[in-house]
């Protein structure tokens, strides 16, 4: 490794940070990590801290989970690459394929589609609810719905369903046929609702009213994530997502549940729409699939859904997808033993446990510090606060607040996500009670020093 001062000048100079605007990260050049294990990270001046990210919200096992790795180091001596395009397959990828139908079965999802990460996850299921509706002689549903505040990934398909401006905006014009409704966000909403059953209620109304809109023959698909994630971490009320399944089944749009962060236990439960008892048509799956340790991701196929791809006799339901990596057979490798490792340690048990404890102590921070506006979590281990200048107004913390609390949270350690406004929290699944402490200990003195 080049040594430290070279690292240090030349960080962030001759590469570009996603999500991050590329003069902010010259001023304030990021955290070089060099090194991590367990829950914990370490950077280059040998800072060691709990990572209270998760890698980004995929290093559910840690990074310290040995079966992973050695999976990898193997799989890379015995067949590096080979594509799974027609006329071709691997041992790893079919191995896997029959492991993710039992895993799903719950979930009614039997067939699998791999992609190289989240966002090819998505497009992937966008374009294959499009190809469905082609294949049963319903030409006309093309257009999407998805919830405002979702995130859907950066793909341009993934974008146009995103609802957060800051995805959107530079890249317009997106993909036409994208309609959003609200989401249940009992902190803000358009219905001035806080009560989280009447607000689920309204949204869903205002899905029905979208619909009759647009029209439902005009509709493939409805996307969301079971919690919304990356939009602040957003729990709807448990009536929610099955309201939503219902609507989707009486207008015969597809379900797409985004769960490329509450696939694998994340939610305490093994997936995101079993958390609220619910069947989707296709689930987004990536990141935990292999820990975040090779980039991977599997879309997952409901039996009925597949069943009009498999029985086309007209030659609409090939497959005009995939990626160069789709099936990789050292991703797949990765999948096989991080899904093995998932299993064994029954992570959502422990997700639930500690999650709780995380927002239980969250919310004794807000007791404490008046920057935190909303607390949102109680469904395993994804937490996230609402930073304020004002709780009257709710006018949003400035960005000078959050930089403090990070890098003060940090110096105390653990590292924490800000996005705009929001602190986000998804610590790897194995986490400690000891280690939610330390989170919260550190986030203490983080907020008495922005405050
Ligand atoms: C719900 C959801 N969908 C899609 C994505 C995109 O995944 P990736 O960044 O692997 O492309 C993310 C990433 O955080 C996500 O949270």
């Amino acid at each position: 490794m080049k040594d430290s001062n070279f690292l240090k000048e030349h960080n962030a100079k001759s590469l570009w940070h996603p999500m991050a605007h590329p003069a902010d990260s010259q001023a304030n050049p990021p955290a070089i990590i060099t090194a991590a294990s367990g829950v914990r990270i370490t950077d280059l001046d040998g800072h060691e801290v709990i990572d209270a990210v998760g890698g980004l919200w995929n290093v559910n096992l840690g990074f310290s989970c040995q079966p992973v790795k050695d999976a990898i180091a193997a799989q890379l001596d015995v067949l590096p690459y080979y594509s799974t395009f027609r006329g071709t397959s691997n041992d790893q990828v079919i191995q896997l394929a029959e492991m993710l139908r039992d895993f799903f079965a719950p979930d009614g999802l039997t067939r699998a589609f791999f992609t190289s990460g989240g966002s090819d996850s998505v497009e992937t299921a966008l374009r294959l609810a499009r190809q469905y509706h082609k294949v049963r002689g319903e030409a006309g549903r093309t257009k999407f719905l998805s919830l405002k505040k979702g995130y859907h990934g950066t793909h341009m398909g993934g974008a146009s369903v995103n609802g957060n401006a800051n995805f959107r905006t530079q890249y317009e014009p997106l993909l036409p046929g994208c309609h959003h409704i609200p989401a249940p966000y009992t902190y803000r909403n358009p219905f001035n609702e806080s009560d989280p059953e009447r607000l689920a209620q309204l949204c869903l109304q205002a899905l029905e009213d979208e619909i009759a809109f647009q029209g439902a023959g005009t509709i493939a698909a409805f996307i969301m994530e079971p919690i919304l994630g990356a939009g602040g971490v957003i729990p709807p009320h448990e009536s929610f997502m099955p309201g939503v399944r219902d609507i989707c089944t009486k207008y015969g749009i597809l379900l797409i549940a985004d769960e490329v962060i509450t696939a694998f236990g994340r939610t305490g439960s093994w997936s995101g729409s079993r958390h609220w008892g619910v069947q989707p048509d296709f689930m987004c799956t990536a990141k935990a699939i292999t820990n975040g340790y090779f980039p991977f991701g599997a879309v997952m196929i409901a039996d009925a859904v597949a069943e009009v791809f498999e029985q086309d006799e007209t030659g609409r339901a090939a497959i005009g997808h995939g990626y160069t990596y789709s099936g990789h057979p050292v991703g797949a490798a990765a999948a096989l033993a991080c899904l093995e490792e998932t299993l064994r340690l029954d992570v959502p048990t422990n997700a639930a446990a500690r999650g709780k404890e995380l927002h239980q102590g969250l919310l004794a921070l807000q007791e404490k510090h008046t920057l935190i506006g909303d607390v949102r979590g109680g469904h395993g281990l994804m937490c996230a606060m609402e930073l304020v200048a004002d709780r009257d107004s709710k006018a949003a913390a400035d960005k000078k607040t959050t930089a403090v609390l990070q890098e003060v949270t940090y110096q105390n350690g653990a590292m924490v996500r800000v996005s705009g406004p929001n602190i986000i929290l998804s610590p790897p699944l194995v986490l400690s009670s000891q280690d939610v402490q330390g989170i919260l200990s550190a986030l203490d003195a983080g907020f008495s020093a922005a405050s």
